[in-house]
């Protein structure tokens, strides 16, 4: 199928302009002005944007956890994705205690295999580092899986000596990891105190984490990085103090990436103060900060210190929250928000001149594509890239609500919000996808097995 997007404006990491973009089957053939195509279905973009397909390179779908598992899958989670502007996804297929690698990846290929309506791939999260793990490696590369996930908290995490081996084995293959960056021994301590006080509410979650916990993981995770002298990605950087530490690590020459989360950007503490059991619809790890720290965040998006905006979506409804009704470290931790990220980032981000609309593109498409080892398949729409493509109405005015959104979910972090903007069609591999917000075309996404990534 060809189709001719004519009169729209094409938003690419360096530049905004003019263009019409003609699609054949599953990738782009030109973008150029004034285009003119018999053959081609032609479709109107004057007034819209045209954005890369998005890319969200933090979910947790169909994920076991805290005795549950999350209420988005495969099925439900990437309907909700691509509805949001995002056709590509990277989830974590996660090694459980005692299983190989190679389990791990087979039971992530079962959960996604046909079922999921964005293309994805998968970073593999070592949860047991063993000699047999370790010569699992090279199959992993060649199963497409280039960037790989620790934990420095929760019962999956490694200690400082195997997170010191696994990036010696991952540089050996030109590889990267991502690490979950809070102190978990110190965590587990302050928990207890708070037991101890008899503060079991969610209020207790930040006090047991505070910003401290992650500036220090931070620290200790790039101390170990530069003894390996690997560049290293810190995933859902929260906090100022944290920020600190990066900033700090680059100034003597370290090379460090880093991810955060609408979520870190839009919400602070308050959130852990509402009355009932609201609150536990906001224990996330690491927890909501300040407003200082939010801002902290978002002037380093503006400044390019921070490379990729993901959304770490780990989804329970109300019904698995209440779990820790009783008992804070009961809650399962984590929200939903593959479903709104664009919408967020361009109404609080590029509406009010936080970041550029090249920004908006570099850090939700680009970036991620470029350090996951995807582009230029994906992250760019120049010829030969795969047709993903949003179409975006800037003028669109909504309110984010439960009630309307695909993901499977009772709540909406964001409930009542006003935003601007959405993803009116989408174009997922030349087929179309969304058409006026809805999901037309199910259970097309296809796996994208990785190259090695490179940002700079
Ligand atoms: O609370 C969160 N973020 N849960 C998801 C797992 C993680 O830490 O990335
Ligand atoms: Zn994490
Ligand atoms: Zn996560």
């Amino acid at each position: 199928m060809k189709y001719l997007l004519k009169g729209g404006t094409v938003v690419s990491g360096t530049d905004v302009r003019k263009a019409d973009v003609l699609i054949e089957d599953e990738k782009i053939v030109a973008v150029s002005d004034d285009m003119i195509q018999d053959d081609a279905a032609l479709i109107d973009v004057t007034g819209k944007l045209l954005f890369p397909g998005f890319i969200d390179a933090h979910t947790h779908f169909d994920l076991e956890v805290s005795g549950t598992v999350t209420a988005d899958n495969f099925d439900t989670g990437t309907k909700a994705a691509i509805a949001g502007g995002t056709t590509c996804i990277i989830d974590f297929a996660t090694q459980n205690k005692g299983e190989t690698l190679q389990e791990g990846l087979a039971n992530w290929h079962k959960k996604a295999d046909g079922r999921s309506s964005c293309d994805y791939g998968f970073h593999m999260a070592i949860s047991e580092w063993t000699p047999q793990v370790s010569d699992e490696i090279p199959e992993m590369f060649e199963a497409g899986i280039t960037s790989f996930k620790m934990y420095m908290t929760y019962s999956s995490r490694v200690r400082d000596w195997e997170i010191y081996q696994i990036l010696k084995r991952i540089k050996e293959y030109g590889g990267v990891a991502g690490v979950h960056c809070e102190n978990g021994e110190l965590i587990d301590e302050l928990i207890k105190e708070q037991k101890k006080a008899g503060n079991l509410s969610p209020s207790a979650h930040p006090v047991s984490r505070p910003s401290s916990i992650e500036a220090e993981a931070v620290n200790r995770f790039l101390t170990i990085a530069k003894l390996v002298d690997v560049p290293v990605i810190v995933v859902h950087l929260s906090s100022k103090e944290g920020f600190r530490e990066i900033e700090q690590a680059r100034e003597n020459g370290q090379r460090v990436y880093v991810e955060t989360c609408p979520q870190y950007l839009l919400m602070d503490e308050g959130r852990y103060y509402l009355p009932g059991f609201e609150s536990a619809k906001y224990v996330i790890s690491p927890p909501l900060r300040t407003k200082a720290d939010n801002e902290c965040l978002w002037k380093a998006l503006k400044e390019e210190q921070i490379d990729t905006v993901a959304t770490d979506h780990c989804s329970f409804t109300t019904g698995q929250k209440e779990m820790g009704k009783d008992d804070f470290t009961k809650i399962p931790n984590g929200m939903p928000g593959v479903e709104t990220r664009a919408v967020l980032m361009y109404t609080f981000g590029v509406l009010e001149d936080r970041i550029s609309l090249t920004q908006m593109c570099k850090l939700m498409a680009e970036n991620p594509a470029k350090l996951y080892g995807m582009y230029p398949q994906k992250g760019c729409l120049e010829p030969g890239s795969d047709a993903d493509l949003v179409i975006w109405d800037p003028n669109y005015e909504s309110r984010i609500t439960a009630k309307d959104q695909l993901q499977n979910m009772d709540y909406a972090p964001f409930e009542g919000l006003s935003v601007k903007g959405r993803a009116e069609k989408v174009f997922l591999r030349g087929v179309l996808s969304v058409e006026d917000g809805k999901v037309i075309k199910e259970n097309h996404g296809k796996y994208i097995s990785r190259k090695r990534g490179n940002l700079d």
